[in-house]
């Protein structure tokens, strides 16, 4: 924008004012939150417990808490808003339908890790089996449990 001294703020200039530091864990998550307003991504424990900031990192679930950004180059990364352009997913529309979200607050992760598990069952030549279910370990404080197993199911059949 000529004459009006506007300079758009680079990604660099941005860090340095976030004061992102790329060694620290939680860097990333801040980076996806307040730097590209991917704010579907949550913070919860911090400890990479809950589930709440699970991504993709080249197709796996991961806790983006966890991760520090001198860790991420070369890698690919989807966020919950990288899904659908719309938020119709197969998995997203089985969720609404078994009409699963209670606060909300832990369900992109939930999604995020279902989508994961998915894909890993269907690479090993299989469906999603009970024990599947057993394992996640997201956690949600609104109990919603059974719905998410529920809407797994149905939204892995439309996968
Ligand atoms: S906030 Fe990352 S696992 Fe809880
Ligand atoms: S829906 Fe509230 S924490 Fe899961």
């Amino acid at each position: 924008m000529r004459g009006t001294g506007y300079r758009p703020a680079t990604a660099r200039d941005l860090m340095r004012l976030l004061r992102i530091d790329r060694g620290r864990r939680h860097e990333f998550k801040r980076v996806l939150r307040d730097l590209l307003n991917l704010t579907g991504t949550k913070f919860g424990c911090g400890v990479g417990e809950c589930g709440a900031c699970t991504i993709h990192e080249n197709g796996a679930a991961v806790r983006a808490c966890q991760i520090p950004l001198s860790q991420t180059a070369g890698k690919r990364y989807t966020t919950i808003e990288g899904l659908s352009a719309k938020g119709d997913h197969p998995c997203q529309r089985a969720w609404i339908e078994e009409d699963v979200v209670q606060c909300g607050y832990c369900q992109p992760g939930q999604i995020m890790e279902a989508i994961a598990l998915v894909h890993r069952v269907r690479a090993e030549g299989r469906e999603i089996t009970e024990a599947d279910l057993d394992g996640i370990r997201n956690i949600c404080r609104c109990g919603t449990y059974p719905r998410i197993r529920e809407a797994i199911v149905a939204g892995a059949a439309r996968m």
